[in-house]
């Protein structure tokens, strides 16, 4: 039966920094927060059934940033991965990573590969983490994966499957339904391929204040959606 709850969210976490320049603080107290809201949306989210949450964590964009901070979000990540096994083990969640991992520093590659392995036979929620990730940068991966080893001919006849299938995650659904916070209409390369008809929500609200209820806004905004998929409705098509 359709729950009219979309099966796979993605979130860019986005006013970070805005959150603590208001409060005169220094950016990394936002990031700090804003992994405080990123624990509270993964419990609401897998208490109301949601099967697949990927959070855009880090972007291949984002080593533009001050070392200082790079290297702060960097050991915020190792340490999420690290301290909240119980909580994954408690809720059956199961942690997996997007994103190019041969990028990042090894110890978070090792927490990831770890927490992923520690995991992996959990049925309930899954937790993807968009780490080192960009969309443009998952599309070549998997266009070269493709490649290698395919004569001129084979290359001509690549489907869209054929893509799909050498994505980071190919087994994972579409998602249905991307938010961002912090009011910028832009989904700054995010999931660009599967994200093709993705329903988004904007929220003007920051991401460390962040709470339950407001991904409760965000479905009950995505329930009221009309998605047709470049179709039309059946009582429409005459
Ligand atoms: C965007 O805010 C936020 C980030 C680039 C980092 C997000 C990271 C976390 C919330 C911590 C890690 C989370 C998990 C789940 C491991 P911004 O800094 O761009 O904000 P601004 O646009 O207001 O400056």
């Amino acid at each position: 039966m359709d729950s009219g709850l979309p099966l796979h969210i993605g979130i860019i976490m986005d006013g970070n920094g805005r959150w603590a320049r208001q409060r005169s603080q220094i950016r990394t107290q936002g990031h700090l927060e804003g992994l405080k809201a990123a624990k509270r949306i993964v419990k609401a989210a897998s208490d109301m059934g949601i099967k697949y949450l990927t959070l855009y964590a880090f972007s291949t964009e984002n080593w533009k940033r001050a070392a200082d901070e790079v290297g702060f979000i960097m050991g915020l990540i190792k340490q999420y991965l690290r301290n909240e096994l119980d909580f994954y083990r408690e809720n059956r969640i199961r942690i997996r990573h997007t994103g190019d991992a041969a990028g990042l520093p090894p110890d978070v590659q090792a927490e990831l590969t770890s927490a992923a392995a520690d995991t992996k036979d959990f049925e309930g929620m899954q937790v993807i983490l968009a780490i080192n990730y960009g969309g443009r940068n998952e599309i070549v991966r998997a266009v070269r994966k493709l490649a290698a080893g395919k004569s001129g001919a084979d290359l001509s006849a690549i489907s869209e499957q054929d893509i799909t299938a050498c994505l980071d995650n190919p087994d994972v659904p579409d998602p249905d339904l991307i938010i961002r916070s912090a009011g910028e209409y832009r989904t700054s390369n995010f999931l660009l391929w599967e994200g093709a008809y993705a329903e988004l929500h904007v929220s003007t609200k920051l991401w460390p204040d962040w709470t339950g209820d407001d991904l409760t806004a965000a479905l009950r905004d995505f329930q009221n959606r009309d998605r047709r998929f470049g179709g039309v409705k059946a009582r429409d098509s005459i």
